[in-house]
């Protein structure tokens, strides 16, 4: 039986995979450890209160009481998502991406540490990373997990310096680590400040659909229950040490996935039609990387691992939950998320 805590677990992958390993591994226990910032929620949870395997500890990363309390003999893995994740507050506030992502990994290593975590004794911790750590693709080649890390933007350096810390901790202590990158996720509990919910939500609203610079950069999208089921196969399977490349082979520009949610939008919403000539071009991101695209073979050969959502399927499904789920994105929208709006897009 494994006891598995899994730090970030009130945000938008950290509670998919706490609902994931509910769902799937009867015999699990998890433990959601979360600070609960911004975007942290315990909403997002709310499915599992009453799971007896299910418990809750709000704690903070960079502090090493909260990890002392939560992180104790019996937890036999740790699946680590807390950090701060949003590109555009990077740019405008490094501090917190620093104390956060490479602090807070820094004591989550210096806590099993502590405990001495070997692979023998039946531990191991999976640090969830990002393929922004490779900087930026022009328009052909992909990410492997061979890449040179070139992050572009504060939120990627913080997570590249996270990754590094993890691999160093491997090759200095031998501590049963192992990391993943993966490309960008879509799906339920994804907080508005990101591109699929922030433009689902202002369709409906019939606000401006703020399309930075001309729209043409390309992401590599992956459904998060996919991503979930990658986290799961590595955890079970991954060689510790080792990174795996995590992608949904699905690359699309900007304008394509506006696009495609105002044609959602006009079909469930025919009210507010046409959705898209709400698209409005702002002033575009600094740095912007142009395109991101995983070759993920090493996962899918060596792991077994496959997606199971395409991305038109996926899409679809993510707008239909966030008309069905107002409920929880409006007491989002009326909180800090209000002045972050003001701050980022202006009136
Ligand atoms: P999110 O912002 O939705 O959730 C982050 C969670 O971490 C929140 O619940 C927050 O309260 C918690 N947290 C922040 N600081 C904390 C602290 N000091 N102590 C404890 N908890 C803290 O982010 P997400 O999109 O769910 O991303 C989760 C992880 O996956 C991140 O590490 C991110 O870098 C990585 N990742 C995300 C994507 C993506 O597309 N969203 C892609 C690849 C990798
Ligand atoms: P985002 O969801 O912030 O993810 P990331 O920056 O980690 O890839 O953004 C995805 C893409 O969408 C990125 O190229 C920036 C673009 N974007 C917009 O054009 N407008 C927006 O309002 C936002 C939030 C993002």
């Amino acid at each position: 039986m494994r006891k598995i805590l899994v730090t970030g677990a009130a945000g938008f992958i950290g509670a998919n995979f706490v609902y994931y390993i509910l769902k799937n591994f009867k015999d699990d226990q998890v433990i959601a450890f979360d600070k609960l910032t911004y975007s942290g929620n315990l909403a997002n949870l709310k499915e599992c209160e009453g799971d007896k395997r299910y418990s809750f500890i709000q704690g903070d990363i960079t502090e090493k009481k909260d990890l002392q309390n939560a992180i104790t003999d019996q937890i036999t893995h740790i699946v680590h998502f807390a950090a701060e994740s949003h590109v555009d507050r990077s740019i405008t506030g490094p501090e917190e991406f620093i104390h956060t992502n490479v602090i807070g990994t820094f004591r989550i290593l210096e806590r099993i540490r502590e405990l001495k975590w070997t692979e023998q004794g039946g531990k191991k911790m999976l640090h969830v990373s990002t393929d922004e750590v490779y900087g930026t693709l022009g328009s052909e080649g992909f990410f492997t997990e061979e890449t040179c890390f070139q992050p572009n933007s504060p939120y990627s350096a913080s997570k590249a310096s996270s990754d590094h810390f993890v691999r160093s901790y491997f090759h200095t202590y031998g501590l049963p680590v192992v990391t993943t990158n993966c490309s960008n996720n879509y799906g339920p509990y994804q907080f508005p400040e990101k591109l699929i919910p922030l433009m689902t939500i202002n369709a409906l609203l019939g606000k401006p659909l703020p399309v930075y610079g001309k729209g043409d950069n390309i992401r590599d999208w992956l459904h998060v229950e996919d991503h979930c089921s990658a986290i799961e196969t590595v955890l079970a399977k991954g060689k510790t040490g080792e990174t795996y490349a995590i992608g949904g082979r699905s690359e699309r520009t900007n304008m394509d996935i506006v696009n495609q949610i105002c044609a959602i939008m006009d079909e469930l919403h025919p009210e507010g039609k046409p959705h898209s000539s709400l698209i409005t071009y702002v002033k575009d991101r600094l740095g912007h990387d142009f395109r991101y695209a995983i070759d993920c073979s090493k996962t899918e050969n060596e792991l077994g691992w496959k997606q199971k959502h395409t991305f038109e399927e996926g899409l679809r499904q993510t707008v239909e939950w966030y008309l069905a789920n107002q409920k929880w994105w409006e007491s989002i929208l009326s909180g800090e998320y209000k002045d972050y709006y003001k701050k980022q897009y202006g009136n």
